[in-house]
């Protein structure tokens, strides 16, 4: 008999995103250091009769059909596995969508966990994460979760020692949300022309990134050097176009955080802290600051794990 699983999908911060070049694909190659934070989405699968999928959420802005990354996870391995049973995926979100912080792409690859062992499929973590390549950019990061460096589109990843010491209250507009695809497109039409073109000039950069400043202070789990080292490329083009974004950045500055900086393509804003204490302190800061009731705020930690099944029942 197939039992029901409980999966925990924690949202994801960059550390670095850098844009160093374009893919044959149409996709940007990147540099990037992914974080897990303890923010996380609880997804549940339960089987179903036949072959359906059914997606249902508790966000009334998310689509329940194939535009769910969910659904197309399911589809997926359902595809290349068929004879299995249908499968009811429930969302409870808890990370806001179109974010910058993974939150439809944890929820794909809690999917992809959770019915490689409802199914009894045992992939290895690299097959899921060669699955999970081919739905998104950050969904092979999001089965492993903590922190890594993220080469090529996002998929080549290296895993990175833990920064679980550090914290990051996350600061974003209920109202704003910013287009990954537009963010991207419009750094492409900006900055284009300097994009690396020269294949070795390409893998020394690729090479250059696993000795980065950044990469050091996080070798040497150097929790005041790393919020040093933050780095975004799409802040260029963000910030500008949205001039509350960029007040966010500044009031955490402000309040003297550890470090801060936009979340992937945003519009989430991060200020980091090394304890607690002082994470709630900043936000509490932070709310006094801005007292815009459309802002909201959270105090998470940095975490070491990606998609972790939380129970499973017959
Ligand atoms: O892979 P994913 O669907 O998350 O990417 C969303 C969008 O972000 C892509 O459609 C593309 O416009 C942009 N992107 C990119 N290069 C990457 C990752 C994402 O241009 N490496």
């Amino acid at each position: 008999m197939k039992h029901s699983y409980t999966l925990k999908a924690p949202a994801k911060i960059n550390l670095l995103l850098e844009i160093i070049g374009d893919r044959a694909d149409g996709f940007h190659e990147l540099v990037m250091v992914l974080q897990s934070i303890d923010l996380a989405d609880i997804v549940q699968l339960h089987p179903l009769g036949g072959d359906r999928i059914e997606i249902h959420c508790n966000h009334p802005e998310i689509p329940c059909d194939q535009r769910n990354l969910a659904y197309r996870a399911a589809r997926l391995l359902q595809d290349k596995y068929p004879g299995n049973a249908g499968v009811s995926i429930s969302l409870q979100k808890n990370i806001p969508i179109g974010a910058g912080l993974a939150g439809g792409s944890t929820d794909a690859a809690a999917v992809l966990v959770g019915l490689d062992l409802m199914w009894n499929l045992g992939l290895t973590q690299t097959e899921l994460q060669d699955y999970a390549a081919t739905l998104g950019s950050d969904i092979p990061f999001c089965v492993s979760g903590g922190t890594a460096l993220a080469l090529g589109r996002g998929e080549a990843l290296t895993p990175l020692p833990d920064l679980d010491q550090l914290y990051a209250v996350l600061a974003k507009y209920q109202s704003l949300s910013v287009s990954t695809p537009w963010a991207y497109q419009t750094y492409r039409q900006q900055f284009g022309a300097s994009y690396c073109r020269d294949p070795q000039l390409l893998d020394h950069r690729r090479r250059a990134a696993h000795s980065s400043d950044l990469l050091v202070a996080i070798s040497h789990r150097d929790v005041l050097q790393v919020p040093q080292h933050l780095y975004n490329d799409l802040e260029k083009v963000v910030l500008p176009q949205y001039p509350l974004v960029q007040a966010l950045r500044d009031q955490f500055e402000k309040l003297g955080a550890l470090g801060t900086m936009m979340s992937g393509s945003g519009p989430t804003v991060f200020g980091l802290a090394e304890s607690r204490i002082q994470a709630e302190r900043l936000a509490g800061q932070m709310r006094v600051a801005i007292a815009d009731p459309d802002l909201d705020l959270w105090v998470t930690q940095f975490c070491s794990s990606g998609i972790q099944l939380l129970s499973s029942s017959p």
